[in-house]
């Protein structure tokens, strides 16, 4: 069974992907480490973002640990500056196709809950469940101040804000792959609800598409 959690940054889909595959006993595979892992490995290279030969990419993923040719990444892939950089290299049709096959692989390998930008859209267009995770800007780039400050790199709130946007509107833009909620996604607005409130509105969502 597949569950596509999609929707824009900062939303809570990390937090809320996490604790639904907790409770249902199913497999997370983060989308956006994938693509932050692969901006890491080709900025490493002195790739611009737009390079039309990138990869191979050795990557393993193991839980919520992401090795990058042996290397722990999980942390590095996490600074403020990746997030931009994964957007960039997010619109480049040679990244989007080496990542769709490797999602694809590890989603169909057991029960998975993927969460990223076009998973209810490209990756998984068949997918059991689709929820389209969303919220205001204002409370989304609150829960991104408040999670890269417990990370150590805390950043003015009107920035983590511009960036936020900015990074939405290119991922809604891009000629490939853009955000957008699938037709038969169910839309959760997660602007005025708590972790575990949101967690319980995707569980509804999950048993009604159970049946
Ligand atoms: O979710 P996260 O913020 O880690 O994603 C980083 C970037 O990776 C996004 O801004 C987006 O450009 C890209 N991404 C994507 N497709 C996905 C997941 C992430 O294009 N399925």
């Amino acid at each position: 069974m597949i569950i596509a959690i999609d929707g824009p940054a900062g939303a809570g889909k990390s937090t809320i992907s996490q604790r639904l595959a907790e409770r249902l006993g199913f497999t997370r595979l983060d989308t956006g480490a994938l693509y932050r892992a692969v901006a890491l490995a080709e900025m490493r290279k002195g790739n611009a973002a737009d390079a039309p030969d990138v990869g191979p990419w050795n990557l393993e993923v193991e839980g919520d640990r992401l090795t990058l040719d042996g290397e722990d990444i999980s942390q590095a892939i996490r600074a403020p500056e990746i997030s931009s950089a994964a957007s960039d290299f997010a619109k480049n049709p040679a990244v989007r196709a080496g990542l769709l096959a490797l999602q694809r692989r590890l989603g169909r390998a057991r029960d998975t809950i993927l969460d990223g930008r076009d998973i209810g859209t490209v990756v998984f267009p068949d997918a059991d469940v689709k929820i389209y995770l969303t919220a205001q800007p204002e409370a989304r780039a609150h829960r991104r101040w408040l999670e890269l400050e417990a990370r150590g790199h805390a950043q003015p709130f009107r920035i983590v804000l511009a960036e936020i946007m900015a990074r939405d509107k290119q991922d809604m833009g891009r000629a490939i792959a853009p955000l957008r909620r699938a037709e038969d996604a169910v839309e959760v607005d997660a602007s005025e609800l708590g972790i575990e409130e949101a967690v319980e509105a995707c569980l509804a969502v999950v048993r009604q598409a159970r049946g």
